[in-house]
């Protein structure tokens, strides 16, 4: 199996995970007794399928029918380009394990943006650099110093967390063509954006790495499954690495069966995104709010003018957000729930204005 020539140099060492050699193999078989299993016990006896090729079509053939203005992009994108994960974050962990270098690559993040990224990049032993947001709607980045930085891989999540906001596409673009290294752009809330996916782009730059997850906008939180989309040998490299059989049975059929009926779940994310605006629209009317950032996700951040009393109210009315005070002076990040949850939410706000 042809692998991707930047992945670590002991994978080239390496042979697939014995317990998935065999699925790679191009044998055919009719009686499969090689694992050990117990025969007499049904459905979840045996493994989960691990190359799990027509769900993954499936997945491309929803995703590509989301975002149909672009045609051409999908002809070349098959399930070999498909990773699926246990949820994106053991993608990322994943792509530093099988891409970067311990004690000798540098990551690059953004700032403020997901943790996680710098977090399972300092547990690998990389060294990180952080880059600011900039712009009145922090979705601007100074390429040149990433560019200057020569990183292994830079993260970018779009649209971002926790600020919602949506990173430029110039400025993609852009770091695909200028950087050496992996421009990994996880998309975990861009359903709830009306922006085009960087998965068009795929075609266009071998370095691109989309991030994915049924967590968010499908709803399949505790189903833990999440998916990475790129080239070819960029996959091929992350078989070697991937503990095998993560994606459950189970998982994979629940999967199967929301790709299959998406349409109540698609209808949700218009709903969630005239709420978003209904919200916007109240909170900029209210004098506890001093700023609001342009959101493409289903969360807002926003500045608070009275932090301490807000916070003291939401914490009395038993209403948890998130304190994004550390990234940001008086600032918190509020996910869209139900009406009744928002409403809530609003009240303390507008107590908290008066
Ligand atoms: C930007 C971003 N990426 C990835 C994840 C992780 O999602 P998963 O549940 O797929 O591991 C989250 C979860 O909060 C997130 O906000």
């Amino acid at each position: 199996m042809m692998i991707h020539p930047k992945a670590r140099a002991i994978i080239s060492q390496l042979s697939l995970p014995s317990p998935i050699q065999k699925y790679f193999s191009n044998l055919d078989w009719e009686i499969d007794l090689s694992n050990n299993t117990n025969p007499y016990e049904g459905t979840f006896s045996e493994y989960p399928d691990i190359k799990q090729d027509k769900l993954k079509e499936l997945y491309l053939r929803v995703i590509f029918s989301l975002n149909s203005f672009n045609k051409e992009a999908r002809q070349n994108l098959t399930s070999e380009n498909v990773l699926f994960t246990v949820g994106s974050m053991e993608g990322l962990d994943l792509l530093l394990r099988t891409f970067s270098e311990p004690n000798k690559d540098i990551i690059c993040v953004v700032s403020p943006t997901f943790p996680a990224y710098e977090h399972w990049a300092l547990l690998h032993n990389l060294r990180i650099k952080k880059v600011p947001f900039l712009g009145n709607d922090l979705n601007k980045i100074d390429i040149e110093e990433v560019i200057n930085t020569h990183p292994k891989m830079i993260f970018l999540c779009n649209p971002n967390n926790p600020t919602g906001t949506k990173i430029d596409d110039e400025v993609l673009q852009k770091l695909c063509e200028s950087l050496e290294g992996f421009v990994i752009v996880d998309e975990a809330y861009i359903e709830f954006s009306d922006q085009p996916s960087s998965i068009f782009s795929l075609n266009k730059f071998k370095n691109l790495i989309i991030l994915r997850t049924f967590s968010k906008a499908w709803g399949l939180a505790g189903v833990r499954c999440g998916a990475i989309i790129a080239d070819r040998l960029i996959i091929n490299a992350l078989r070697y690495v991937q503990l095998p059989f993560g994606f459950s049975s189970f998982s994979q059929e629940k999967v199967r069966e929301k790709l299959l009926r998406p349409n109540y779940t698609i209808a949700s994310w218009e709903k969630i995104k005239i709420d978003r605006k209904n919200l916007i629209d109240t909170l900029s009317n209210l004098s506890g709010v001093e700023k609001i950032f342009k959101s493409d996700a289903n969360y807002i951040m926003l500045i608070l003018s009275n932090f301490q009393r807000t916070m003291e109210l939401l914490i009395e009315h038993k209403i948890n957000v998130l304190n994004c005070s550390a990234y940001f002076p008086d600032a918190i990040r509020v996910s869209l729930g139900t009406q009744e949850q928002n409403t809530k939410f609003l009240e303390v706000i507008c107590k908290a204005s008066k």
